[in-house]
């Protein structure tokens, strides 16, 4: 389904693998300050995007400021792989925390074209391996995803869908 129709006062998580094309996709159909991404807070609390022991530093940091900006009654979109269930369901609690809905635009592409842009990139300090852990895990749990408590799921299975994916508000 190429329209995806926002709740204007939404907590958007973009789910997928590395290279699934979750920052693309975000800096396509959002604004720059609606958009949290786990690399920038990565990035600001370390230094480096990469340092991967950063990460609790760097999801409170992010955390925080999603909490900031629900308060306010803006939308908020984070870009963050949230393959897995337990990292799903802080961003659900934080949602309901702040009475906006938790909804997902999930990247679900083929392993073997995310494993291609993973080596054509070659700028991530993990292995195609990963990126393709990281897919399964996402396509055994998607299906329950409406349970954790998201209220849309928009899922999209090809670059074509990707593509032709278009995004509009609605209040
Ligand atoms: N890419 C592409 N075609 C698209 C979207 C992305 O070829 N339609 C490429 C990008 O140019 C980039 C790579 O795929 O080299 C990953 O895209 P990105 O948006 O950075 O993916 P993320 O999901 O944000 O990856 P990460 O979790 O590692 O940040
Ligand atoms: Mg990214």
């Amino acid at each position: 389904q190429p329209h995806i129709p926002l709740p204007e006062l939404a907590l958007v998580a973009l789910v997928g693998a590395s290279s699934s094309g979750k920052s693309t996709f975000a800096a396509r159909h959002f604004g720059p300050h609606e958009v949290l991404s786990s690399d920038h807070f990565r990035a600001l609390v370390s230094g480096s995007e990469h340092t991967l022991d950063a990460n609790a530093a760097a999801f409170d940091s992010l955390f925080y400021v999603a909490a900031k900006r629900l308060e306010r009654g803006l939308l908020t979109v984070i870009d963050a792989t949230s393959v897995r269930p337990d990292d799903r369901r802080r961003l659900v609690d934080l949602a309901r925390a702040h009475d906006v809905l938790p909804v997902a635009i999930v990247l679900d592409l083929p392993r073997g074209l995310l494993e291609a842009r993973h080596e054509a990139r070659g700028d991530r300090p993990f292995s195609a391996a990963v990126v393709g852990r990281q897919q399964t895990e996402l396509r055994r749990t998607l299906r329950g995803m409406g349970k954790e408590g998201f209220r849309h799921v928009w899922t999209l299975r090809s670059p074509e869908e990707v593509e032709a994916a278009w995004v509009t508000r609605v209040p």
